[in-house]
């Protein structure tokens, strides 16, 4: 277990005006939908996991997809981290996680870090620029600060910003999220796990790699200048999988020799080998969303036998962090609480 008090400041630092402790700190407004998985040809010479042997049936898989940020009230149209975590349905009632998010990199290397993150970028009063501002803002090398949204009052952008300022690790995460947009659909973007996991094939190799989903109907954003105003992406999804399916490619990049496995705020390089794992297939949106995406408890940990995570230390506090959370919200089943369900 880790540091029970800094699982507590963390998931508390996450906390904001118009979230709720009876839902997600984070990730708040969300919707599930199921599917199936089928490994690729390949997905087996890499990894001895369940999911990525051959099976006449495909598996069956829980999706919950969400908005990044921890807001009750919904705002599908503002520039926003959403989230795709996935639930593969395994033999013997057995399950294993995988969760993603738009970023291809986190904002800080440790918990301690993140937690001064966090705190950093509790949401402030948020105006609009001069065009002199904007203006001095590029002079700076810097993205000037985006416009607020109608009714938008505060965002996390202010603080965040000045903390990438002062601690570079937070730069690529943070300028990336300020640029994020919003999608016209959650089908419409690539997902990304961030963290290194190791595989390990049947010969006994392992190897440090990241996964990430790629939207076979490719990615697509709103028009940052026109944004969609109030809610529209469950209702997208819905529709989609009322009549037809969507497509993710499961990809995994391994990672060589020089690259950082424990630290999420680094990317690697792009010409990595990248290898297709297998194929997700959505095809419905269940009626009861709170048995089917709500209460549901998903946790990077929950893993299975030929995949084990890194020493990626945010990583490890996310186990304990997720379980507090899921606990204080009264989430069914949290894998780790022995209620394992
Ligand atoms: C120190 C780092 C992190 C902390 C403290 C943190 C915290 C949390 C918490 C407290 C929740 C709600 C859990 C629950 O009540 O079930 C959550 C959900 C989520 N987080 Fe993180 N997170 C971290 C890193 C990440 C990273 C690196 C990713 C992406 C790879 C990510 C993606 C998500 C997603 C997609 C959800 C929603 C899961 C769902 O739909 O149930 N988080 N996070």
């Amino acid at each position: 277990m880790d540091d029970p008090k800094l699982v507590e400041d963390i998931v508390h630092a996450l906390d904001i005006e118009g979230g709720s402790a009876k839902r997600r700190p984070v990730h708040t407004i969300g919707i599930g939908a199921t599917g199936v998985f089928e490994p690729s040809p390949v997905a087996k010479d890499f990894c001895t996991a369940e999911h990525f042997q051959p099976t006449e049936k495909p598996l069956e898989v829980a999706v919950r997809f969400s908005n990044g940020m921890g807001l009750v009230k919904e705002h599908d149209g503002w520039s926003d981290v959403r989230g795709m975590a996935v639930r593969f349905k395994l033999s013997n009632d057995r399950a294993t996680d995988l969760i993603s998010m738009t970023l291809p990199v986190f904002f800080a290397p440790t918990p301690e870090t993140f937690l001064q993150f966090a705190t950093a970028a509790r949401p402030k009063e948020c105006n609009r620029e001069t065009p002199w501002q904007k203006i001095r803002d590029f002079l700076k090398l810097q993205i000037p600060m985006p416009d607020p949204y109608p009714g938008q009052e505060t965002r996390p952008n202010e603080g965040a910003t000045e903390f990438a300022d002062k601690h570079a690790y937070a730069q690529p995460a943070v300028l990336q999220a300020s640029v994020i947009g919003a999608p016209v659909s959650y089908v419409r973007a690539s997902y990304h796990a961030v963290h290194t996991f190791i595989v390990t094939d049947p010969d006994g190799t392992d190897r440090w790699v990241r996964f990430n989903w790629q939207p076979i109907a490719g990615v697509l954003n709103t028009n940052p200048l026109d944004p969609p105003v109030g809610v529209y992406l469950k209702e997208d999804l819905e529709k989609r999988l009322a009549h037809g399916i969507e497509r993710f490619s499961l990809m995994m990049t391994i990672g060589e020799t020089g690259d950082d496995f424990n630290d999420s705020t680094k990317q690697w390089p792009p010409h990595r080998k990248r290898v297709m794992m297998g194929l997700l297939t959505l095809n419905d949106v269940p009626k009861d969303q709170e048995a089917h995406a709500e209460k549901l408890s998903f946790n990077p940990w929950l893993l299975t036998d030929g995949i084990r995570p890194s020493e990626d230390p945010v990583l490890k506090i996310r186990k304990d962090v997720y379980e507090f959370s899921s606990n204080r919200r009264g989430g069914i089943p949290c894998p780790f609480s022995g209620t394992e369900g």
